[in-house]
């Protein structure tokens, strides 16, 4: 098993390159399963979660090929099974994102149910319900969540998600875009990674209104075409590199990235005191694009009050990186996750580092310390063991992070991107 050791404290200069969003890579992987033919990803991540949605596509009959950054996924002669084994789901959740592609292709899924996960139960009854209002019928044998589309295909019909969902949003969505007739979409998620997958639908033939807002109208049609899609930044990896600056101070620079999508993060890191810096290169049109933030801390870290909410929300996915930048902060911060209240794994790990937090009712109460201590700690949740990494930095003495097979699920290469910062870390092995 890998495991991390930082020496800190390390103040963290230089620039990282934001790489292809985890969460919209998932589910365009999924999406390439509608159409017959060679879909075009590029710009993916190379992650554990890709790698094995790879695997599971490939249990499938999709055969994928990965070059540099550009996948390429061959569905030609269509879809060879309709089951997701447990083996694989239980790796990864995202798994369930083939329930729609193959309930729309194939009118059956056989997908192993997930698990839950450090931060709760993670139930996947939306999913569920809007395929079912879609026409489809669901059984429950041994685990595994048995779907039948009717005779004739999937129906158009209609679905208010409650809460908004991200998954169940684009599960739905996709299963929706080859059923007979019209649906009606309500409530959707508006992740910047959920209206991407939209797009990339429509740029492949299907007829959906209302990309970018919560209510989505579909018109199925009989097929699509294969897509071409560049992958978006990934906004919470760009965003946890910003607020490796705020933790471990000093200047760093995420270039690739897109302010737009992060706007709830900068906000919160210019809250804690930091200068953050944003760099369109409008000179240079072939280079718009090419967006560049820097977030720089210049004193002492204020405490903040976050609160996390769907898109355009505070993200949870960033909660607990500001909560290690609030262990340091110069009074007593709030945070707040109304989306998953028992997402703070992180917090009793902090706490070994030194943090004073006290965590209730889904709201944790940080009081800032001068100095975070080194000490063994353990990795959990994706994107929370990316925190302790950052605050590992920021420690003094030399820190072991075990588990971080968690962290290479949703981050390429973190201990080369944050050496590249002037961090001391590296991956051992036991
Ligand atoms: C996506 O998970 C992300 N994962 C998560 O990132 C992210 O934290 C989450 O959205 C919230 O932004 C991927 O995109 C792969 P949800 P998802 O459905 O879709 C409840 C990562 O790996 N809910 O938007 O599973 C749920 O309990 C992860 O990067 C239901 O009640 O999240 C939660 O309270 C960490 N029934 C709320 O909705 C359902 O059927 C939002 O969850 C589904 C969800």
């Amino acid at each position: 098993m890998d495991y991390f050791v930082v020496e800190g404290p390390t103040p963290l200069r230089g620039t990282v390159r934001a790489a292809g969003a985890k969460n919209a890579a998932l589910p365009l992987m999924a999406a390439a399963m509608l159409a017959e033919g060679r879909s075009v990803l590029a710009n993916l991540p190379d992650l554990r979660d890709t790698r094995f949605f790879l695997d599971l596509l490939g249990e499938m009959g999709v055969r994928g090929e990965l070059d540099g950054g550009t996948l390429t996924l061959d569905t030609t002669g269509g879809l060879t099974s309709t089951t997701a084994p447990y083996e694989i789901v239980r790796k990864m959740r995202a798994s369930i994102y083939v329930l729609g592609p193959l309930l729309a292709v194939r009118g059956e899924a056989r997908v192993s149910r997930p698990g839950g996960c450090a931060f709760g139960p993670r139930p996947v009854d939306l999913h569920e319900r809007g395929m079912a209002a879609l026409g489809a019928e669901l059984a429950e044998e041994h685990g595994y969540i048995v779907a039948r589309a009717p005779r004739g295909g999937l129906r158009g019909g209609r679905f208010r998600f409650d809460p908004v969902s991200v998954g169940a949003t684009c599960n739905v969505l996709m299963a929706a875009v080859l059923a007979r007739g019209e649906s009606r979409l309500e409530n959707c998620a508006i992740e910047p990674e959920v209206t991407q997958l939209v797009e990339a639908l429509v740029a492949a033939g299907a007829h959906i209104e209302g990309a970018g807002t919560r209510t989505l109208e579909v018109q199925g049609v009989a097929s699509l075409t294969p897509l071409e899609v560049a992958v978006i930044p990934d906004r919470i990896e760009a965003g946890t590199y910003l607020a490796a600056a705020a933790i471990a101070g000093g200047e760093v620079r995420v270039e690739g990235c897109r302010a737009g999508h992060m706007a709830p993060i900068l906000a919160v890191l210019r809250d804690l005191g930091c200068k953050v810096t944003e760099h369109a290169d409008d000179d240079d049109k072939a280079a718009a694009a090419e967006e560049a933030i820097t977030c720089a801390r210049t004193g002492p870290l204020a405490p903040v009050r976050v609160e996390t909410q769907p898109f355009p929300g505070f993200p949870t996915d960033m909660q607990a990186q500001i909560m290690a930048a609030a262990a340091l902060a110069d009074g007593v911060s709030f945070v707040t996750d109304t989306i998953y209240p028992d997402r703070f794994t992180h917090a009793a790990e902090l706490v070994r580092l030194g943090a004073r937090i006290e965590v209730k009712n889904g709201t944790a109460t940080i009081i800032g310390t001068e100095r975070l201590q080194a000490a063994p700690v353990m990795a959990s949740d994706l994107r929370a063991s990316a925190a302790l990494v950052l605050a590992a930095a920021a420690a003094h003495g030399c820190t072991e992070i075990r588990r971080v097979y968690h962290i290479d699920r949703g981050y390429e290469r973190i201990e080369h991107r944050l050496t590249s910062l002037g961090a001391r870390i590296t991956r051992a092995s036991e």
